[in-house]
């Protein structure tokens, strides 16, 4: 059940008015407090706390009130009954919209011939959360991870090629565009070369690209390890710059029907600047002057082509938010042209910094891989664990350490900066991915022990560690349907952990299957158990994360 939404609708519709319903921080005199008598007692003329008092024998008539009492200046606190917590806490998660939607997800963004870098794992992570969110709601998504494999680079990376042969690996491969970039700045000739075999490349010659099909192999199963480390879904598709590039005439053809290129010192652009803009708004470069396919006429032409092929209502972009310009621009063309109706949203991120807020870097100064920072973590976990004395496997190990990287990534605003620590984020302790982890560990490991589950007690009292969480349970549809609402990724992990500390709450100070437990209470707190675990463990699985068998 979505309590909040239940209690608030129950209110307003006793009352005949919309209030704000709120979860006051101090539960003591209420699970809920609304500010129904404040806003009524402005147009009725009256004292609030007066309208509150008049207000009170009616909230009581309410079924799953228990106890309602008027604080401050006119708000009403409502307590809600123990047994209605209980029954409500039993039945199961109802999420389905019922109002599903078909979108198209852009995440990942790699890019052929280049390792993927710390900038690549925030549009990874978050993009694979929120993939799994709108799929948990029952909306039909489609993924695409569209790839950077066209173009400039490589050429660049074939005109190395066949100069000093076929790199064996991807750490060789990915050493090539740096180098044939620097060489193309002091070489003219090689520049030349590697500008000329981009455009008979695109043009389709055998030769390049058979080099094209061969290190593209290298670049994939790189890809696929990433995916894989980080335990992402599988792309739907990987259809990037190349993928586009048939449907690029096509999408010109629009443009140009609706009047919007324009020729400028040869290259062809749209101005999508409006009188309303305050900030710099250049134009969108669609072509340039060399007639190389640009970023932008890919990304329009990846809108015509999912336009006709998947008719998504929604297409996402998840980026870092130095592309927020890149598509603020893509956007307004793509309105301008008609060439959806799907509504589109970019998520912008922020960087990824070190101690010392400058954007994170590897010890010898360079960009840090992705995979290194999964290194880093799984070092990082290992020397904990071995420092407290424990044994745990490797699998293990890593799965605390991508629960670390993935949870620390979440958990932050997506448009904020934030620091890597790798010593912070695999604290067992704290607003950290181990210990919502171990959280659920505690609770397998409860419920394993406590073996055949006898019948659950029927009626119940329940005492405040029980009943905050199974009201905290009670929130997992509303916060589940937020966070996809607000494109907001780190209500998940917010809400993960503040689940974990009321469990562990209960855990403390509700014994379960000690001997001095009776019956009834211990089924009770089995119960409880069961719900908690079952909640959390759903919300550790939308963001992507493995529950170890042991921490
Ligand atoms: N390959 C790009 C990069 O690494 C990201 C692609 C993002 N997606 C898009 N549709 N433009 O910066």
């Amino acid at each position: 059940m979505n309590l909040y939404k239940y209690i608030s609708k129950s209110i307003n519709d006793k009352l005949g008015f919309t209030a704000n319903l709120e979860t006051p921080r101090n539960r003591e005199f209420g699970d809920f407090s609304t500010n129904a008598a404040m806003v009524m007692a402005k147009s009725a003329g009256k004292n609030p706390r007066e309208l509150a008092n008049e207000i009170l024998p009616k909230l009581r008539e309410l079924d799953f009130v228990a106890d309602v009492s008027v604080a401050g200046p006119g708000f009403i606190n409502i307590k809600l009954k123990d047994d209605f917590i209980w029954h409500a806490a039993q039945e199961p998660h109802n999420t389905k919209t019922e109002n599903p939607k078909k979108i198209d997800l852009d995440y990942g963004g790699y890019n052929v011939g280049k390792a993927l870098h710390i900038g690549h794992l925030r549009t990874s992570i978050v993009g694979d959360t929120f993939n799994r969110i709108a799929k948990f709601l029952g909306h039909t998504t489609k993924s695409y991870n569209h790839i950077g494999d066209w173009g400039r680079p490589m050429g660049l990376i074939i005109t190395w090629i066949l100069e000093f042969g076929m790199p064996k690996n991807a750490d060789e491969l990915n050493k090539i565009y740096p180098e044939s970039t620097a060489r193309a700045k002091s070489d003219d000739a090689w520049m030349a070369r590697a500008k000329e075999i981009t455009a008979e490349l695109q043009s389709g010659n055998p030769e390049y690209r058979k080099i094209y099909d061969d290190f593209m192999k290298i670049s994939l199963s790189q890809m696929d390890t990433v995916l894989h480390r980080l335990n992402l879904l599988p792309f739907d598709e990987t259809m990037g710059e190349r993928g586009v590039a048939p449907y690029v005439a096509d999408t010109q053809k629009i443009l140009e029907s609706c009047g919007l290129l324009v020729e400028s010192d040869g290259a062809m652009i749209v101005n999508v600047r409006t009188d309303d803009d305050t900030a710099p708004m250049p134009p969108l470069m669609f072509r340039t002057s060399s007639d190389t396919q640009t970023y932008a006429a890919a990304d329009l032409s990846a809108i015509y082509y999912r336009n006709k092929s998947d008719k998504p209502d929604i297409i996402g972009y998840f980026t870092d938010s130095r592309q927020n310009l890149h598509f603020q621009q893509v956007f307004r063309v793509a309105k301008m042209a008609h060439l959806t109706d799907a509504e589109l949203f970019h998520t912008g991120f922020g960087a990824i910094t070190g101690p010392d807020g400058k954007p994170f870097k590897t010890r010898d100064g360079g960009v840090a891989e992705l995979l290194d920072i999964l290194d880093t973590s799984t070092d990082a976990v290992r020397k904990r664990v071995t420092d407290a004395g424990k044994v745990l496997q490797d699998d293990t190990i890593d799965a605390i350490a991508l629960a670390a990287v993935k949870f620390n990534d979440l958990l932050h605003d997506v448009r904020a900066d934030y620091v890597f620590d790798p010593n912070q984020i695999t604290s067992f302790e704290g607003r950290t991915g181990p210990y919502v982890l171990y959280t659920a560990v505690r609770l397998n490991s409860v419920l394993k022990r406590a073996g055949d589950t006898p019948d659950a007690a029927t009626t119940t009292t329940l005492t405040p560690d029980e009943r905050n969480l199974l009201i905290e349970t009670l929130d997992f549809e509303r916060t589940v349907q937020s966070a996809f609402d607000n494109r907001a990724t780190d209500m998940i992990a917010n809400y993960a952990y503040d689940l974990c500390q009321l469990v562990n709450a209960f855990y403390h100070n509700c014994p379960i299957l000690r001997d001095d437990v009776d019956d009834e209470t211990r089924a009770k707190r089995i119960k409880i158990t069961q719900i908690a675990r079952d909640t959390l463990a759903t919300t550790i699985d939308l963001m992507g994360l493995k529950i170890p068998e042991e921490m």
